[in-house]
């Protein structure tokens, strides 16, 4: 009897009001992704089932726009099957130094849940191979609002550097769009024999401790079972940043394991997992959150009570 209380639909609904509202954001490299590898079936399938997991999900290493094309139809066409959202992307142009390994940064965001504010390409000469193209996202379901998205799919060979240089970007955007609040993300190669613990003294988004690296260096983002590197990262920018972040929510997602593929199979898509943190919604304020455990814990406590 004690189910019919009137506190379970309450609290059900409170309990909705928490988690339905939670905005995803991901990055991920698809390892030279064009209109052939877009063609494949399966590849097409693995990518649209990471991508539509995430209110907005960056994808590194997009060789051309035709592989987003497709990808979109793809997402778009499937709406009430996987979920009901419209996806739209927004892209860098062609970057890189060398002609036979030019790429994009993609964001697809969907567009129900989040307007894209405006888009910056970093411009200083020499400082990156791929340099960064920055998107301010703008959201009336999350806590934080507003914010900028600043990928980086570094060069292997001068990941420290470009790394430290996400620093200047930071200043570049935050002045233009006055908002600080930034979320660096992408494959920055910052482990293993490429960013050693030696060297971060010299990056200074790890010296300066506005800086918050979300992803930690044991976790691994490479597939290969002979590499356990932290490439992939989430760094995001000042207190009120962190504040909206869920705590603990920011880790790689191994769909490797979750779609339950082999590994080969998966090798067959890219060598790297994706990245992925949760913000908090803005259904409740966010100092609501502690009281809210606390009534729902005492409606469960009570239900089980008047159960007896
Ligand atoms: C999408 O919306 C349709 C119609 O409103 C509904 O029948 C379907 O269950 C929804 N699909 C998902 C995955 O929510
Ligand atoms: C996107 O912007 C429009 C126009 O300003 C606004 O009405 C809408 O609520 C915004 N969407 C979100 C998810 O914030
Ligand atoms: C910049 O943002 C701050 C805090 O959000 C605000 O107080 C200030 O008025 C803004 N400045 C400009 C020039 O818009
Ligand atoms: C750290 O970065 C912040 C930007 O949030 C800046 O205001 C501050 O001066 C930096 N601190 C140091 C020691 O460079």
């Amino acid at each position: 009897m004690g189910w019919r209380s009137p506190r379970l639909p309450l609290l059900l609904l409170l309990v909705r009001l928490v988690s339905a509202s939670d905005f995803k954001i991901c990055a991920y490299n698809v390892e030279k992704f064009d209109s052939a590898k877009a063609s494949d079936s399966r590849v097409l399938h693995i990518v649209k089932r990471i991508v539509s997991r995430c209110d907005v999900c960056l994808l590194q290493n997009v060789l051309d726009s035709g592989a987003i094309r497709t990808l979109l139809v793809s997402l778009n066409r499937d709406t009430g099957r996987y979920d009901n959202y419209s996806y739209r992307s927004v892209s860098s142009e062609s970057l890189g130094n060398s002609p036979v390994d030019m790429q994009h940064y993609v964001f697809i965001y969907r567009v129900e849940n989040v307007n894209m504010t405006g888009q910056h390409q970093y411009l200083q000469k020499n400082t990156f191979v791929r340099p960064p193209f920055a998107v301010q996202f703008q959201s009336n379901k999350i806590a934080i609002g507003r914010f900028v998205l600043v990928p980086l799919h570094s060069d292997p060979g001068q990941a420290v550097q470009e790394i430290d240089r996400l620093y200047d970007v930071f200043k570049e955007v935050s002045k233009k769009w006055n908002n600080t609040n930034v979320m660096f993300l992408g494959d920055f190669h910052a482990s293993c024999a490429y960013v050693t613990r030696a060297n971060r003294k010299n990056i200074r988004l790890y010296s300066n401790y506005t800086f918050h690296w979300l992803i930690r260096d044991k976790v691994d983002t490479t597939i290969s079972p002979d590499t356990n590197c932290a490439f992939d990262r989430i760094v995001v920018h000042g207190k009120s940043f962190m504040k909206a972040v869920i705590p603990f929510s920011a880790n790689v997602f191994n769909y490797v394991k979750v779609f339950k593929l082999p590994t080969s199979k998966a090798l067959e898509v890219s060598s790297s997992l994706p990245v992925e943190v949760t913000l908090k919604g803005s259904a409740l304020p966010l100092q609501a959150t502690p009281l809210l455990i606390l009534i729902s814990v005492s409606a469960i406590v009570q239900s089980f009570l008047s159960a007896l």
